[in-house]
């Protein structure tokens, strides 16, 4: 039933049928000015802006995820199950867990793997780790060779706590899991995806490093996630 309780759209064809995650609103906002041509802003409530326009001619549609699983959870299925979108592709920040990742570098999640109860509870799936979409994984590097943007292809680790009491927690995820980043959405959007039979993907930026404590600032972010952004826009169909 449309329009569904998160998302105001009243027309299944408002939205494309490839979708860009980005967290935050104001992000969502800034993609759609900075790249996207023809723009009509879809969504307005709770301030969880969506976009759709063009991208070099293409369609595509851009709308924030706001943070956390359970929140990616709701508009990422409420956009597949409800809206007929097919692809969703998010674009976030990540906390690096080692050294051999530096500020601003761009991952490409391979999978997540995620200690959350969001899989488990959604649809009974009882493992901890949930793979992208191998079909849109290849189309995203494919582009970013042709960009000439390196892409780092990683485990992740999908988290619901952003503050820990024992921050060196994250060490034993790093050695007993595999992740090299974290990030708190991507499982629960890998498993929405899954149990719907749609496609997702996740590319992130590194904008903190828990081994060296470095960090980025907010304004930085926000220029700098633009490889990112270029890599994804054109999924554009
Ligand atoms: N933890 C969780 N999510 C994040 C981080 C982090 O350190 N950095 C960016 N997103």
């Amino acid at each position: 039933m449309i329009p569904t309780a998160h998302i105001e759209v009243k027309e299944k064809g408002t939205i494309a049928k490839t979708v860009l995650m980005p967290g935050d609103p104001l992000r969502a906002k800034f993609i759609a000015d900075t790249f996207l041509e023809n723009v009509e802003k879809f969504n307005n409530v709770r301030n969880v802006f969506g976009y759709t326009g063009t991208y070099k001619g293409r369609k595509i549609s851009v709308m924030a995820s706001g943070m956390g699983m359970p929140s990616i959870g709701i508009y990422s299925y409420e956009l597949f199950n409800f809206y007929g979108v097919e692809n969703i592709i998010r674009i976030g920040s990540c906390g690096a867990y080692t050294s051999d990742l530096n500020l601003y570098d761009v991952i490409l999640a391979n999978d997540a793997w995620s200690e959350s109860t969001y899989a488990k509870v959604q649809g009974g799936y009882d493992k901890d780790v949930i793979e992208a979409s191998s079909e849109l994984n290849s189309k995203l590097e494919k582009i970013s060779e042709e960009l000439g943007i390196k892409v780092h292809k990683e485990r992740i680790h999908s988290s619901d706590v952003f503050y820990r009491e024992s921050f060196e927690e994250y060490k034993e995820i790093y050695k007993n899991h595999g992740c090299t980043v974290v990030e708190m959405e991507a499982f629960a959007l890998f498993h929405n995806a899954k149990v719907l039979g749609k496609n997702a993907a996740c590319l992130l930026t590194v904008s903190d490093n828990l081994v060296t404590q470095e960090l980025t600032t907010s304004e930085e972010r926000q220029e700098s996630f633009t490889n990112m952004m270029k890599i994804a826009l054109e999924m554009a169909e």
